[in-house]
């Protein structure tokens, strides 16, 4: 399989050197990303700016801002049979970029931000037969706002991450995920490496291909 994997943060700039961004430092998608090629898929990686090297073997897409990871993606998925898109992508930019550090005596104190595209949203119609599989990074309410994402975003699975405890989530080597799909009850997995949430998410994928292809 050929599998479009996206991972890190987006970083949205306010001037060449301060941007608005989040805390993903891109070890769940790496680690998804590593997994798959372990298991002999060929794997294009779409990476916000992260401290890690790329997997051996894995095509790498850097982009910076979400209007660069939506052009990548949309460039890239036409050849693709798969998208885990793990990616946390900054939902708002400034207005505006200026493109010189802006100096603190004409800076304006508040900050007027724009909506960035949503990229799942905005690539559903290219969907065709492949499989999509998103997460949904959560404080509250995680299998109901999870679920609620599964639809709006026409996926076929979403990791439903809660992103509220010390041991999972954003920055750290361990994760806590339920696999959540349209026609099955939540999955809850256990706390686990990152490595081996991407081997459970990779099992159910070509379990659903596989099952797809006998139809
Ligand atoms: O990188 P790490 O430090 O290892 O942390 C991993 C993680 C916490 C970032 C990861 O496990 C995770 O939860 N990623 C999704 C983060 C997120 O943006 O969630 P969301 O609930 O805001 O978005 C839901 C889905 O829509 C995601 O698949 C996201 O990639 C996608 N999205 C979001 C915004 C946007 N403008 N376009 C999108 O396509």
């Amino acid at each position: 399989m050929h599998i479009l994997v996206t991972a890190g943060p987006t970083r949205e700039h306010l001037d060449p050197i301060r941007f608005i961004s989040n805390r993903s430092s891109g070890k769940m998608g790496y680690a998804i990303a590593q997994r798959a090629v372990a298991r002999n898929h060929r794997v294009t990686l779409v990476s916000g700016p992260v401290a890690l090297a790329a997997p051996e073997a894995v095509e790498l897409l850097p982009v910076v801002s979400a209007r660069d990871m939506l052009a990548a993606v949309e460039r890239c998925l036409p050849a693709c049979d798969a998208l885990i898109m793990c990616a946390a992508v900054a939902d708002w930019r400034p207005r505006e970029m200026a493109p010189g550090k802006l100096k603190k005596n004409t800076m304006q104190p508040v900050i007027e931000l724009v909506p960035n595209p949503d990229i799942l949203s905005t690539i559903a119609p290219l969907k065709g037969q492949r499989t999509f599989i998103g997460f949904a990074a959560e404080t509250d309410d995680l299998i109901a706002n999870a679920t609620d994402k599964l639809i709006r975003k026409g996926l076929d699975m979403i990791v439903a991450n809660d992103v509220s405890a010390a041991d999972a989530g954003f920055g750290v080597d361990t994760n806590r995920v339920s696999l959540l799909t349209p026609s099955a009850a939540p999955r809850h997995l256990p706390l686990m490496g990152k490595e081996e949430v991407a081997d459970a998410i990779l099992d159910w994928l070509e379990k659903t291909v596989a099952a797809n292809a006998r139809r």
